[in-house]
């Protein structure tokens, strides 16, 4: 093979290596499922075999077997306790894929390790034993996973064979932690039962296990779709370091971590707006014209701009945020607790910020049970959520949207040691930079030049209700009665304005809060506003009826009842949520509260969608917001 093929192999499969985590409790026997993995796949030599079974006769706990946990926990120490201490990495590689495996400690004590290794991951592996079912520390793993954005999930019901085989307790255990993880952010869970020990669906389909007709472990790793989509995210590169050799020359190399660039293309340096062109894509072999996420390069400008180590460079129309508060997670690592207001040195990316404070800590989560509690500080292993501030603007990204440029360490000053990692929400304004400013023209003469009066048509209900195809129509008859209308649908709001958000509570209340927010400013405008989102929460409708005026705001609820939207099915939501393929759908696991006293009340079942847009149509004259046609 050329040379230069063979560097194209190693990198595509580089690109599509899965990285995943294993996690569970002490004893659940994640090393032994590592170590059994490494050995089916046939990526253990004979002569490592050999000492493996000289160490299994002499640590092992296993009788005269070989003890496959001995060779992940790699340290002395570690099989000397029988436990693993640290984050072990493991490389392998399948004719199918290449994979990279973080093992991580079960302790309590360890929160920080598995927080190191998930980090970093697209799935885990979460070990149960099929003899205690869903534990205490099962929930704790599976919290971090969710928060450090792993969303794809295998539950590994291990020891099988220590129960007999049997699909009762398979089942059981496997309903306990759907039902748990409702709350938590994943997207797929794969339940499969396997004896890591004998090798009952690890690397190959058990015959011990008839009951079961789903992939065994390897082949789900070697087959679950986790094309990463690092490429087509926007472009950003951390400079790590400028590159100054001569006179001639001005570099500034980095890792691309997300996007691609092209020479010739705009860049900005993101805290600065300064903006220049890519001239040259320098690299070991030689310039490239393009650069993708995981290129180790060095970019040279065509026009000298003011970059130093830290500066994160993008593209001008895809800018990251630049703020000096933010809202984020924080893992606490340190024995001396977390204090408010001290000084500590933030690392993101490849920037550092000599001074960063916790402002704020709005709450302490238990990870036990997700809770949200009121603290003053954060302990070893705490998670809170917190308002950080920095001395100067730094740019990031959301976790949620980019894990790299997302992340923070949070370093002592005096003795340098990491103390803490965060995980950025949101940027945070200084309340007190800004203040109102008053318009000259103002709502009334906007809907009045328009012959119309503003205001928002709020549809809500279950999904496949009709809310939006009645939407829909109502728009279409304002449209051509010549009003100015404008359609906010939940399905498209999801892909822009609220794509970072998912289905839980919390990103529910953000989702409507947003879309609150721009129909306000839309009904400020003099539009007539017609949003169609499920809005299940009662609470968040009338916040939305409470940003408008008192007669700018109608609520239509749109009442079908939940067996005949699951019956239309018409997005197949509901078939994949009996699948147990997703979860929170509103009425099936996640609650919907129907509207007391709605503007108007619309029956699905009788009537067709015309009519109930025509009843709609004749409301808003009723209230003089239209007239008559
Ligand atoms: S809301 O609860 O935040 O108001 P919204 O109306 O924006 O929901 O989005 C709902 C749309 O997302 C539905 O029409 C449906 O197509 C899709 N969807 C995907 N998963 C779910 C889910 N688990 N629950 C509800 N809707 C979902």
């Amino acid at each position: 093979m050329a040379p230069e093929a063979a560097v194209e192999l190693v990198q595509a499969r580089t690109k599509d290596q899965l990285r995943f985590i294993t996690c569970g409790s002490v004893d659940d026997g994640k090393s032994t499922l590592i170590g059994r993995l490494l050995h089916d796949s046939r990526m253990i030599y004979e002569d490592q075999l050999t000492a493996l079974a000289h160490d299994s006769a002499k640590h092992g706990t296993n009788g005269n077997d070989v003890d496959f946990a001995l060779l992940v926990d790699g340290l002395e120490a570690e099989r000397e306790q029988g436990i693993t201490i640290d984050v072990a990495h493991r490389f392998f590689t399948t004719p199918r894929r290449s994979f990279m495996v973080l093992d991580t400690p079960g302790h309590e004590q360890y929160t920080r390790n598995m927080a190191t290794g998930a980090s970093n991951a697209q799935l885990a592996i979460i070990l149960v034993d099929a003899r205690k079912g869903v534990l205490v520390q099962t929930k704790r793993h599976s919290f971090i996973c969710s928060l450090l954005g792993i969303r794809n999930i295998v539950l590994a019901v291990n020891k099988i064979d220590l129960i007999n085989y049997k699909k009762e307790i398979f089942d059981r255990i496997v309903g306990d932690y759907i039902a748990f993880a409702a709350d938590l952010r994943f997207t797929s869970i794969i339940p499969i039962p396997i004896s890591a020990r004998y090798g009952d669906n690890v690397a190959s389909r058990s015959g011990n296990i008839q009951w079961y007709d789903g992939p065994c472990v390897l082949d789900y790793l070697e087959s679950i779709d986790i094309q990463s989509n690092a490429v087509i995210q926007p472009f950003r590169f951390p400079v790590q370091w400028v590159n100054r050799p001569n006179l001639d020359f001005r570099g500034y190399a980095g890792s691309v971590v997300t996007g691609s660039i092209s020479a010739g293309d705009e860049v900005v340096v993101a805290t600065s707006g300064q903006t220049a062109r890519i001239k040259r894509i320098v690299t070991h072999d030689g310039d490239l014209t393009r650069a993708e996420a995981g290129d180790a390069i060095t970019i040279s400008l065509e026009d000298e701009i003011d970059i130093s180590r830290g500066a994160l460079l993008t593209r001008p129309t895809e800018p990251p945020e630049v703020s000096d508060q933010f809202a984020a997670h924080l893992i606490w690592m340190d024995e001396d607790p977390l204090v408010a207001e001290r000084k500590y040195i933030l690392r993101i990316g490849t920037q550092t910020v000599p001074a960063g404070s916790i402002t704020a800590i709005r709450h302490r989560i238990d990870v036990n049970t997700g809770e949200h509690l009121t603290a003053k500080t954060l302990g070893l292993n705490e998670i809170g959520f917190c308002h950080v501030s920095t001395a100067l603007p730094i740019a990031f990204d959301p976790y949620e949207i980019n894990r790299e440029t997302g992340s923070f360490i949070v370093i002592d000053r005096y003795t340098n040691r990491t103390i803490g990692a965060g995980m950025i929400a949101y940027p945070l304004r200084r309340a007190t930079n800004i203040a109102w400013h008053p318009l000259s023209v103002s709502k009334n003469e906007r809907a009045a030049l328009k012959n119309q009066k503003a205001c928002i048509i709020w549809f809500t209900g279950l999904s496949g209700s009709g809310k939006s195809t009645i939407a829909n129509i109502v728009d279409q008859k304002l449209f051509t009665m010549a009003y100015h209308t404008m359609l906010l649908d939940g399905d498209n709001v999801r892909h822009g304005l609220s794509a970072d958000l998912g289905f839980s509570e919390a990103d529910r209340v953000e989702n409507i809060r947003r879309v609150g927010e721009v129909a306000k400013l839309m009904v400020d405008s003099g539009l007539i506003v017609i949003c169609s989102f499920i809005s299940p929460y009662a609470a968040q409708r009338d916040m939305v009826r409470n940003l408008v005026g008192k007669d700018e705001f109608l609520e239509i609820f749109v009442d079908t009842p939940i067996g005949e939207c699951a019956r239309r099915d018409p997005k197949g939501l509901y078939s994949k949520a009996k699948s147990g393929e997703i979860k929170n759908l509103t009425g099936i696991d996640a609650p919907y509260e129907t509207p007391l006293r709605p503007e108007i009340h619309l029956r699905t079942t009788d009537k067709t969608p015309e009519q109930l847009a025509e009843v709609v149509i004749e409301v808003l004259i009723a209230r003089a917001i239209v007239d008559s046609h």
